[in-house]
């Protein structure tokens, strides 16, 4: 009795093994249940934007599509890491499966275009963007950064700048600091602080992202707009004096951060800002979103902003957007999604909470506090360069290899083995 009892119990769980495995084994064409036409069509909406000062915005996304579209089930498949140190693994392996997410988080420009659409991996949204009435309502530099030979692949939610120093203010004011604008100027006021015992500028290259954005500002001060996208496109060598030049005011800047940089994230390194134990941090301004949701601060009161050195009148673009995958069987679901996500009212609810300005050129400007409302205007006039850091100035092989080298930088400190290492990782460029 007990052995026939045994045998059935057996059977059972070999009936509901095979039936959980059929959930997520994929086919060409059809996805398991974590796919993006997973059981009962549920949307997985798959970023890298967890945890303080990243979700906030998404979660306001999230509950607005939840009101619009009450029937349709929606996860939100976040992974955490910055900058998606990560959720660009997971992404890969599920894409490679044929497991794609409903949609995804991808930055504009070469991560989106050379890698996924290159792959004929999503779907073209031009019939999306007539529906919606998009093609004037996105900046046409910001449709360029999502299109590939005349098709429109993704949706931006948003932008972020990459070339901002946030400062603490009581700081600045208590030791007579003035907002630097010049390399010199920023050395300058490094020196006063450090005699004084405050760390100049914070850093958290945990993730090692972090060291390469700020490098990248550096690249954009001394080199200029013009030259430092040359350098994406081939037209001026990694060995050229100027590059050299940045490498040097780089690793100088170095010797100016905090001596546990490499055991924070840039959270980590903002909050050294807001407590008033760094003086400055340079991020995007994803860590606006960050001072003001999560640690409280007040935007030109408890903090300020100011283009990094030798950047004023530039603006390192950063757009997060979101495709279609091709293969999914819900795929008018996940349009209604990403509607939602391209509307104004979509559009204000992520991006006043998560500290980069609206895609849309007609988003309500009185829901953006003074710091939205200056880089608004700032995107307008200024000249745009797609951020190395975050995927649009060039391709992730290249990415990679610059994050390696960086690191390595970071410790050792070797411009011309920098040098060299950016200038043979340039194979990978076009
Ligand atoms: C960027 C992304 C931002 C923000 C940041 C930190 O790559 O575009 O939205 O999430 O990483 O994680």
């Amino acid at each position: 009795m007990k052995k026939r009892l045994g045998l059935i119990l057996m059977m059972i769980l070999t009936l509901v093994l095979s039936a959980c495995g059929s959930n997520t084994q994929t086919e060409e064409g059809s996805q398991g249940s974590s796919g993006g036409s997973g059981e009962k069509g549920k949307l997985d909406i798959f970023s890298w934007w967890t945890g303080a000062g990243e979700e906030d915005g998404l979660k306001a996304l999230l509950a607005l599509f939840k009101e619009k579209y009450p029937d349709i089930p929606i996860e939100n498949a976040a992974v955490a890491g910055g900058a998606g140190t990560n959720a660009k693994a997971v992404l890969a392996s599920r894409m490679q499966g044929n497991d794609p997410p409903a949609t995804f988080q991808v930055h504009g420009g070469s991560e989106l275009n050379d890698s996924w659409v290159a792959a004929d991996k999503m779907e073209p949204l031009n019939d999306l963007y007539e529906q919606e009435g998009w093609n004037d309502k996105f900046p046409k530099e910001l449709i360029e950064l999502v299109s590939k030979d005349g098709n429109m692949y993704s949706v931006p939610v948003n932008i972020h700048r990459a070339n901002v120093l946030w400062y603490n203010k009581k700081v600045f004011e208590e030791n007579g600091i003035a907002v630097p604008t010049t390399f010199d100027e920023f050395f300058e006021a490094a020196d006063t602080l450090k005699e004084k015992g405050i760390t100049p500028l914070a850093l958290g290259d945990k993730e090692p992202w972090a060291a390469t954005h700020l490098f990248e500002t550096v690249l954009l001060g001394e080199l200029g707009a013009e030259d430092y996208k040359k350098l994406w496109t081939g037209e001026l060598a990694f060995d050229d004096p100027k590059v050299k030049k940045a490498a040097e005011t780089f690793k100088k800047m170095l010797t100016y951060v905090n001596e546990d940089h490499s055991s924070r994230n840039w959270q980590d390194a903002a909050q050294l800002v807001g407590s008033g134990e760094a003086a400055m941090n340079v991020m995007g301004d994803w860590a606006k979103g960050y001072f003001t949701n999560d640690l409280k601060l007040a935007v030109n009161k408890d903090f300020g902003y100011a283009p990094t050195p030798g950047t004023e009148g530039t603006f390192g673009v950063i757009t997060d957007t979101f495709g279609l995958p091709k293969g999914l069987n819900n795929s008018e679901d996940v349009k209604k999604f990403l509607s939602v996500l391209g509307s104004v009212e979509g559009q204000d609810a992520f991006n006043p909470l998560k500290g980069s300005i609206p895609a849309r050129i007609d988003a309500d400007v009185s829901k953006y506090d003074q710091y939205g409302k200056d880089t608004m205007e700032d995107f307008k006039s200024a000249a745009l360069v797609p951020s190395l850091a975050h995927g649009s100035a060039a391709p992730e092989g290249f990415v990679t290899k610059v994050n390696q080298a960086v690191n390595i930088f970071v410790t050792q400190g070797d411009v011309d083995q920098l040098v060299r290492t950016l200038q043979s990782a340039g194979t990978e460029l076009k």
